[in-house]
């Protein structure tokens, strides 16, 4: 079953859409919790693009966890027309802080993340990566549904190897 936030945080904690002047807190919380960092214009790149799908957690007026997204397009290889196209959300990075965790969070920003590529982008699918001994990560997309769809090789810089991990949504009405 997907966690529910528990009642304490129903009551303290939203999950919204990240805002400009936080993204530098989003920064700071992955720089804390995940080896895969990356520079000040790529979280402004990606607020730019899809910033109504980069969500933050907020607690009593903390930020505590985020999660970033981007929407990319494919080609429907199985389509006679090669300009056939669909949209996937690709989760980059999610991240709750440590004291925060295991209450829901991110269970939260996960589902709400995946309401809304599905909602504004009309995404067909979400995929993302995570490390082969991130065990806990793995047990969350397993959750919600994500299957391991590949091993990519080396994709981390010290050497692990990533699963690829893709969730099919559901058309409107099945
Ligand atoms: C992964 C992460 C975002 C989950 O956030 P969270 O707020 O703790 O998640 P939730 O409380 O919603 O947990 C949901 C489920 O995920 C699984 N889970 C999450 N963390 C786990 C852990 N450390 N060990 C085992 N299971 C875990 C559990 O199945 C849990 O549900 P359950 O307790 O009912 O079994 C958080 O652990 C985190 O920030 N980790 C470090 C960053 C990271 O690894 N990000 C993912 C990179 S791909």
């Amino acid at each position: 079953m997907i966690k529910a936030l528990t009642k304490d945080l129903k009551r303290n904690c939203i999950v919204r859409p990240v805002l400009p002047s936080e993204l530098i807190v989003a920064k700071g919380i992955n720089e804390t919790v995940l080896p895969e960092n990356y520079p000040t214009f790529f979280y402004y790149d990606v607020y730019r693009n899809w910033g109504d799908v980069f969500l933050v957690a907020v607690c009593d007026g903390r930020i505590v966890g985020y999660i970033m997204n981007r929407i990319e397009t494919k080609i429907n290889k199985n389509s006679l027309f090669l300009w056939k196209t669909y949209k996937v959300g690709h989760v980059i990075s999610i991240a709750v802080l440590p004291e925060y965790r295991n209450k829901g969070i991110g269970s939260t920003l996960l589902t709400r993340a995946i309401e809304l590529m599905k909602k504004n982008y009309g995404v067909k699918k979400v995929y993302l990566e995570v490390r082969v001994s991130n065990e806990g990560a793995i047990r969350l997309y397993n959750k919600f549904g994500f299957q391991i769809e590949d091993v990519i090789p080396h994709y981390y810089r010290d050497g692990e190897d990533a699963y690829l991990m893709e969730k099919e949504l559901e058309e409107e009405g099945d």
